[in-house]
């Protein structure tokens, strides 16, 4: 038996994480993006809490306030995570109060590594400590990240890794306070074991840029739909806004298109600007339309639907090939939801617009990959254009022509189900099926019997094999 094959059927059964949250996408703001390593401070914290409110963000869903890295400067005597004096002069908690007087959630970032990726602490070794401290801070939300861990993430699915996660894991639970964990673990081998191990789980390295968000989400992530659902999600990675003072930016086109398909993907909303946040952007995340699609309550992953971009084996997704060009070329995603479907029409060409043409009726596809259940044929439906907010009345096409560079548009379709000839008035259809979509059913399972089954199915291909790499 192959060593890695070994160690994993060594990884004894642990109750899962069962902590009720996440039955939705997470959605709120994370420092990262936005100033890395300069300026996180209690003052920022409280202005950007205050800016939150302010724009009405909390009453759209974005609960979360979140504090990347660069917090934590040492660890004390007694063991516990000091914050940096000059940034925190009263400590932790004192944020975290300010933070749940405005009506939000506190979220802090952890690494289970000796170091944080910006050199900060780690938690390895004091994962007790650590959870018990976030816990007696009011922490609602953990990030953890996974920089210089004991585990070879070249070499995966790492034992290693997957057991530090539990550890941590396994102490919040411990805490008996419901606690959001969210993994950073930048691969997409680990989705398998995601939804035991955390409420959301990082699918590739940081997005910080269109073409990263081609390389480590969306690339990917349409293969991995059979992971994320209610309880635990793929995290594509957080927002990048267009201003130009974050750390971090897209053009305000690509942005939109960010939000658009995160939507689609029932992906973490988590911005990235905030005292910075320019009206275009603001636009594009007060989208309430956009928002219920992501937080659409069937908690279905969306997928391509149609494509004519190169073939990708999903053996060859793999984390080394960072810089992937963009291939000049055309998608179609698509997610059920409730009343309908959502669709994502994409052009990632570069040079040169595209025009795209696609038949409602081809929606069926995901319906049928994503609940594995005969879509009810339909060839027309009510079409709503969601960024420009307009019915387009009943179509069999959408025609589009989408700028270059990552321009979409996105839209809602209701199928108009034909009438069956002799059905009895009596009976009733229920409402899932007339519109041509169940919920996914999904179910936990042991951890251990987890491993197993995942490992023997094509669907993880992308635990990458040593033979593979
Ligand atoms: C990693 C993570 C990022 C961020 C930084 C902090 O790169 O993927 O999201 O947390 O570390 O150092």
């Amino acid at each position: 038996m192959a060593l890695w094959k070994l160690l994993l059927a060594c990884l004894h059964q642990v109750d899962a994480l069962d902590n009720g949250l996440g039955l939705l996408p997470q959605m709120g703001y994370n420092t990262w993006n936005d100033f890395e390593c300069e300026g996180v401070s209690a003052k920022n914290i409280s202005k950007v809490a205050d800016k939150m409110v302010e724009l009405g963000l909390p009453a759209l869903g974005y609960e979360y306030l979140i504090i990347d890295d660069c917090w934590a400067d040492h660890r004390g005597k007694d063991g516990k995570l000091v914050p940096d004096r000059n940034a925190f002069p009263h400590g932790m908690k004192h944020v975290a109060d300010y933070v749940h007087s405005k009506g939000l959630k506190f979220g802090i970032y952890m690494d289970r590594g000796r170091w944080t990726c910006a050199g900060r602490p780690g938690s390895q070794g004091y994962e007790e400590v650590d959870a018990k401290t976030f816990v007696s801070w009011g922490a609602d939300y953990v990030k953890t990240d996974s920089c210089n861990g004991p585990d070879s993430l070249e070499d995966p699915p790492s034992a290693a890794a997957i057991a530090q996660y539990q550890l941590f894991r396994d102490a919040l639970n411990a805490t008996g306070r419901p606690v959001f964990l969210a993994l950073s673990g930048w691969h997409n081998w680990y989705s398998p074991y995601g939804e035991s191990l955390a409420n959301s789980w990082r699918i590739g390295y940081d997005v910080r840029n269109w073409q990263s968000a081609w390389n480590f989400a969306i690339r990917v992530n349409g293969f991995l739909s059979d992971f994320g659902g209610p309880g635990g999600w793929n995290d594509p990675d957080m927002l990048v806004g267009s201003s130009s003072k974050t750390a971090v930016q897209m053009t305000p086109q690509q942005s939109r298109t960010q939000f658009s398909l995160w939507s689609v993907m029932a992906a973490p909303l988590l911005l990235g600007s905030m005292l910075s946040m320019g009206h275009h952007d603001l636009e594009t995340y007060t989208n309430t339309e956009v928002i219920a699609v992501d937080q659409d309550p069937l908690g279905i992953q969306g997928e391509i639907v149609w494509e004519n971009c190169p073939l990708r084996k999903r053996t060859n997704i793999k984390q080394s090939q960072f810089y992937d060009e963009i291939p000049a070329c055309q998608q179609v995603w698509a997610r059920p939801i409730t009343d309908g479907f959502a669709i994502v029409l994409l052009n990632l060409d570069a040079e040169k617009p595209a025009n795209v043409s696609f038949a409602v009726s081809d929606v069926c596809w995901s319906s049928q990959a994503f609940v594995g259940k005969p879509c009810n044929f339909f060839e027309e439906a009510s079409v709503r254009d969601l960024w420009r907010k307009e019915h387009l009345g009943i179509r069999k096409f959408i025609n589009v022509t989408l700028a270059r560079d990552g321009a979409s548009q996105m839209f809602k379709i209701k199928p108009i189900i034909p009438q069956a000839p002799h059905t009895s008035a009596k009976k009733k259809t229920p409402a899932s099926t007339a519109t041509g979509h169940r919920p996914k059913s999904r179910h936990r399972e042991p951890v251990s019997s987890h491993f197993s089954v995942a490992l023997e199915t094509d669907a993880v291909h992308f635990l990458q094999q040593p033979d593979e790499l």
